[in-house]
């Protein structure tokens, strides 16, 4: 499972990137307004920082707007997804790109039926958001099952399984477990991973035990 990093902020990519486990990251126009900066030059500074696909939103809903600036943002730079949302105008707007060569994240994504037809607009990633339906009472990891079980059916589409609105670790192991391709992880979620409280005990007991031996590893001569 590849791991994207949810956010614009600059600090957390820099820090998050040098874990050695991302593999993208993904921005949206509410994450670009919490960040406070210049879209264009942050979207910029967080492809130079992760390698990956970097996926920036357009801004507009018509298509022909939609198109201009989805072209602009694919030329920033190589690893550019350009996120476009689940509407009509959206997947002509990815069909276009995608048969060019550019990336496309097909965002807002809450039913099969609409990962369906991003797939078949040629989406590079489909974003269903979990969270966004769990929180209205709708089961977000049956959404992922669904769209998983239906990918499978078909070598034809290519269009990989990117989990959106994560809200915790138990979001990532079951759609790891549905063989979902990539989730997108807000930084606290990423770092919650790491946690088991029997890593930290077991740790300290190492270390006290460690330091009874007398020994050290380094410094032999
Ligand atoms: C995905 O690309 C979106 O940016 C994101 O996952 C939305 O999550 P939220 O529901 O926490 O805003």
């Amino acid at each position: 499972m590849k791991f994207f990093i949810d956010t614009a902020d600059l600090s957390e990519i820099r820090e998050l990137a040098e874990t050695g486990l991302l593999d993208g990251v993904t921005t949206n126009p509410s994450l670009v307004a919490k960040s406070g900066r210049d879209f264009i030059a942050l979207v910029k500074e967080i492809c130079e920082i992760v390698p990956g696909p970097v996926s920036a939103e357009v801004a507009a809903t018509d298509f022909d707007t939609m198109l201009e600036e989805g072209k602009f943002l694919a030329g920033l730079a190589q690893n550019i997804a350009v996120k476009v949302p689940l509407t009509p105008a959206g997947l002509k707007v990815c069909r276009i790109l995608s048969t060019n060569g550019t990336m496309v994240n097909v965002t807002l994504c809450f039913s099969a039926a609409q990962a369906i037809l991003a797939a078949k607009a040629g989406a590079t990633f489909i974003s269903p958001f979990i969270g966004r339906l769990d929180d209205v009472g709708t089961d977000g990891l049956q959404l992922i099952a669904d769209i998983v079980q239906i990918y499978n059916q078909y070598p034809g589409f290519s269009t990989e399984v990117l989990v959106a609105s994560v809200r915790n670790p138990t979001h990532v192991v079951e759609a790891a477990k549905m063989g979902a391709h990539v989730a997108t992880l807000p930084p606290a979620v990423l770092r919650q991973l790491y946690n088991h409280p029997l890593t930290d005990k077991g740790l300290a007991q190492f270390v006290a035990d460690w330091q009874k031996t007398g020994q050290s590893i380094l410094g032999r001569g």
